[in-house]
């Protein structure tokens, strides 16, 4: 959503947390944090600033740089409207059926076992899809229905005060599972495995990528929704601030989620007896393993709570939708609007009807191997080197200091060359690094244990195909005045 950018996602619950987990627990905080003042918080100022300058889409931004970077502007919601929000609509549904299932406490005493055999159905592996899953199926298609609702209607003042309701809320009731969960046996283990940064493994470069590549998740950084948002923006617009205040709350709200997590993970690691790196399987299924749990132990009202905690997910998780699909259909009708006689309606209603049809794989029982390829893919490499892309195309064709001298006239905190450093040379460096490292990792080691023909046609296919797409639209010339267009007119104000 547009106006509550600065709120939470699913990605400050579900994806944090098991990347947290995945790779080491403290030996991923210190790269976290570090990757939030290296990247972040430049980009972050980047978009609102590019977005906010331009007064346009992401697509119309880039193409008023130069049309030959028109595509960079385009590959970005594609990728995240076709890649991402497939499998994000499918999470949103889970949170769905896990607000229902929490009126039984339906996972009952073994929340893992639940998960994955009764709820998922976890197929043999990613080509053996197993069958649709009913009620994900369901509530995904609910997920794409309510989402088309919103957009179609304009009716997201509607959902954005549902946010102002419900995200506050969502910190509340964490809140709530931080304090209870640190006082159950065990849990100050989970939290210092949580906190203690793990020196042997925090050079191992896979770890720093998971790290950046959460910091563009959580942000929305690449995905062309920042750079929308800002077009709409008034002329006076603390653009510094606005970034500061956006990231640092967003990342800070994860952080002590974790504390809720890896308590409870402590607990479990004790009463079982194992050692925490092994009490839970690696994946994104970790959040709808250790939340459940959590709110099992609660010693009162667990039941109203799961209800309210997992419809508050949903809420965040719609919310980011919405503003997904929001920035797409914004970059098809700066372009194609008039010439074609397009609609926000028509154009809504074929993103959401192509997202639901994509979202169905994701519902079958190998829909957690596709996720977890898709996803793994798509944020090292498709955000991550669309944010390096747009860090050098600023930096040395817009020239980060006249990008930064439109910056300090609307900001109250002002930036100093420090920044121009950042975006045309130091980001972009270790951005390069880390891709290209990486990159040649997957080649020596396959990711997850994967069959490499899936790694090839799900990871590397997935995001060619979605460049194919972005090149294609940018071919079709723009009308003469589009690019040349100064302002947002007033009335073309968008709803958020
Ligand atoms: N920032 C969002 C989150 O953390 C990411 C997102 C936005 C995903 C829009 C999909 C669509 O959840």
């Amino acid at each position: 959503m547009f106006g509550s950018r600065s709120l939470a996602g699913l990605g400050n619950i579900w994806r944090f947390s098991y990347m947290c987990y995945d790779n080491g627990g403290g030996a991923f905080l210190v790269p976290y944090f570090v990757a939030l003042i290296t990247t972040g918080i430049p980009l972050m100022i980047l978009e609102y600033a590019l977005g906010h300058k331009e007064h346009g889409s992401s697509a119309l931004s880039f193409a008023k740089i130069g049309r030959r970077h028109e595509w960079l502007g385009w590959w970005m919601p594609v990728f995240v409207m076709f890649g991402i929000m497939l499998y994000y609509s499918v999470i949103i549904g889970w949170c769905a059926n896990f607000a229902y299932y929490s009126l039984s406490l339906k996972w009952g005493q073994d929340a893992q076992a639940f998960f994955y055999k009764e709820f998922l159905g976890l197929s043999k592996g990613v080509f053996n899809l197993g069958g649709i899953r009913w009620p994900i199926f369901i509530s995904t298609l609910l997920v794409w229905i309510v989402t088309w609702l919103i957009c179609y209607k304009e009716i997201n003042h509607g959902i954005e005060r549902a946010c102002e309701i419900f995200m506050p809320a969502l910190f509340i009731l964490t809140l709530v599972l931080v304090i209870w969960g640190v006082t159950l046996p065990g849990a100050l283990n989970g939290i210092k495995w949580y906190l203690k940064p793990d020196f042997s493994k925090i050079w191992n470069l896979k770890v720093w990528v998971a790290a950046y590549g959460q910091i563009f998740f959580t942000l929305s950084l690449a995905f062309g929704i920042m750079i929308t948002y800002a077009s709409y923006l008034p002329e006076e617009s603390d653009l510094v601030k606005n970034a500061l205040i956006t990231s640092i709350t967003n990342c800070g709200y994860s952080f002590i989620a974790g504390f809720a997590v890896f308590s409870v993970i402590g607990y479990m690691a004790t009463t079982k007896g194992v050692a925490i790196s092994e009490v839970i399987d690696k994946g994104p299924a970790l959040a709808f393993i250790v939340y459940p749990e959590a709110i099992s132990l609660l010693p009162m009202l667990n039941k109203l709570f799961g209800v309210l905690f997992f419809s508050a997910l949903l809420i965040a998780g719609l919310s980011s939708g919405v503003s997904l699909v929001e920035a797409m259909n914004s970059a098809i009708l700066d372009k194609f609007g008039n010439r074609h006689q397009l609609t926000r309606a028509k154009v809504v209603t074929a993103l959401c009807g192509c997202g639901f049809l994509g979202s169905l794989v994701f519902t079958s029982g190998a829909g957690l191997f596709w996720l977890d390829i898709v996803d793994h893919f798509i944020t090292q490499y498709g955000l991550v080197v669309a944010g390096l892309l747009e860090c050098i195309i600023v930096g040395w064709v817009v020239k980060a200091y006249i990008l930064r001298k439109h910056i300090n006239e609307v900001s109250s905190w002002k930036l100093n060359k420090a920044w121009d450093f950042m975006i045309r040379i130091f980001t972009p460096a270790v951005l390069l690094y880390m891709v290209g490292s990486s990159l040649i990792g997957e080649f020596s080691e396959p990711y997850g244990n994967y069959p490499v023909a899936a790694l090839l046609l799900l990871g590397l296919g997935w995001i060619a195909a979605t460049i194919v797409l972005a090149v294609a639209v940018t071919i079709p010339k723009w009308e003469p005045n589009k690019l040349k267009y100064e302002r947002r007119p007033e009335e073309d104000h968008l709803i958020v």
